[in-house]
C-alpha cells in the first residue's frame, strides 16, 4: 500500500475511490486528520491531508511525528508527499513540478525526532540523501508515463513560516544553493527516515519566491492558488501512474 500526504492545494484526492476513514491515535498525539483508505486504479492507497481536511493546521503546527507514526503503523514502505513551494531557480516557474533531491533545513522549534527521552538510545540516522532514490525514480518514471514534464532534482529549503520570506532571505537561500522554498518539508522527511519509510516529494511551484519576477513587491496568494489548482491535476495524473509502479 502506498501512502500519499497531500499539502496545500491537495486536501483531498478525487481519483481515490474511498473505502473508509480511520481516526488514529499515536504516542505523539493525533495526526492532522483521519487516514483515508481507498484505491486508485485498483491499487491500495492511504491518504492524509497534512493541513487537515479543512486546511486549518499551519505548517509550523502540523504534528509531523503523529502523521508519520500513524502511516508507519500500517506496515507500509513508501510515502509520497505533495508540497507547494516558491520557485527560486530560473526554471522553477509557477506551475512547474519538481522532484527535489536535497534539503536545507531552516526550520526551528518543531518536534523533529522520535529519539528523545531517556528510554530512547541516541541514534544518528544517515541523511546524506534525504529522499529515497528509488521512490524518486519511480515518480520520474510515473511522470514520463503520464506524459508530464517534471524537473529531476533540486534543493528544497524548508522555512519556518507561516509568514513568507523576505527578498533578502531568498537571496541568502539562493547563495546557499536552495532552488525552492516550502514550509513543510522538514521535519517530515527526517522523521520518515527515522521510521525507515521510503519517502520522496512532488514539489509544485505555486509562485515565484519573494522578490523575484511577479513577486517583486508581494506574493499574491490568490494567483498562487489558481496556479496550484491547475498543477494539481497534473500531479494527480502522475500519482495514478506512481501507484501502478509501486510494486515492491
Ligand atoms: N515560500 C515558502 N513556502 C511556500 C511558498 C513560498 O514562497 N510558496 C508555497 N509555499
Amino acid at each position: 500500500m502506498l501512502a500519499i500526504i497531500g499539502g496545500t492545494g491537495m486536501a483531498q484526492l478525487p481519483c481515490l475511490e474511498i473505502s473508509h476513514r480511520k481516526v488514529m491515535r499515536t504516542p505523539y498525539g493525533e495526526p492532522s486528520g483521519p487516514l483515508t483508505f481507498g484505491r486508485i486504479k485498483n491499487n491500495q492507497v492511504v491518504f492524509l491531508a497534512r493541513h487537515g481536511y479543512g486546511h486549518i493546521i499551519p505548517p509550523h503546527a502540523v504534528n509531523y511525528r503523529a502523521n508519520l507514526w500513524a502511516l508507519q503503523s500500517l506496515d507500509l514502505t513508501r510515502v509520497i508527499s505533495v508540497a507547494s513551494v516558491g520557485g527560486i531557480r530560473d526554471d522553477l516557474v509557477p506551475g512547474a513540478i519538481a522532484i527535489p533531491d536535497q534539503i536545507i533545513d531552516y526550520t526551528h522549534g518543531r518536534k523533529y525526532t522520535y529519539y528523545e527521552g531517556i528510554e530512547k538510545p541516541i541514534t544518528h540516522i544517515d541523511f546524506t540523501e534525504p529522499y529515497c532514490p528509488l521512490t524518486r525514480s519511480r515518480l520520474l518514471d510515473a511522470a514520463r508515463h503520464a506524459g508530464k514534464k517534471v524537473i529531476d532534482g533540486g534543493v528544497y529549503g524548508a522555512t519556518q513560516g507561516p509568514r513568507l520570506e523576505t527578498a533578502a532571505e531568498i537571496n541568502r537561500f539562493e547563495r546557499d544553493g536552495v532552488d525552492m522554498v516550502g514550509m513543510t518539508g522538514m521535519p517530515e522527511a527526517a522523521l520518515a527516515r527515522e521510521l525507515g519509510l521510503c519517502y520522496a516529494t512532488i514539489a509544485v511551484v505555486a509562485n515565484y519566491a519573494a522578490g523575484r519576477k511577479t513577486s517583486v513587491r508581494e506574493i499574491r496568494l490568490e494567483a498562487a492558488h489558481a496556479v496550484l489548482e491547475k498543477a494539481m491535476v497534473e500531479v494527480r495524473n502522475i500519482l495514478e501512474y506512481a501507484v501502478e509502479l509501486d510494486v515492491d
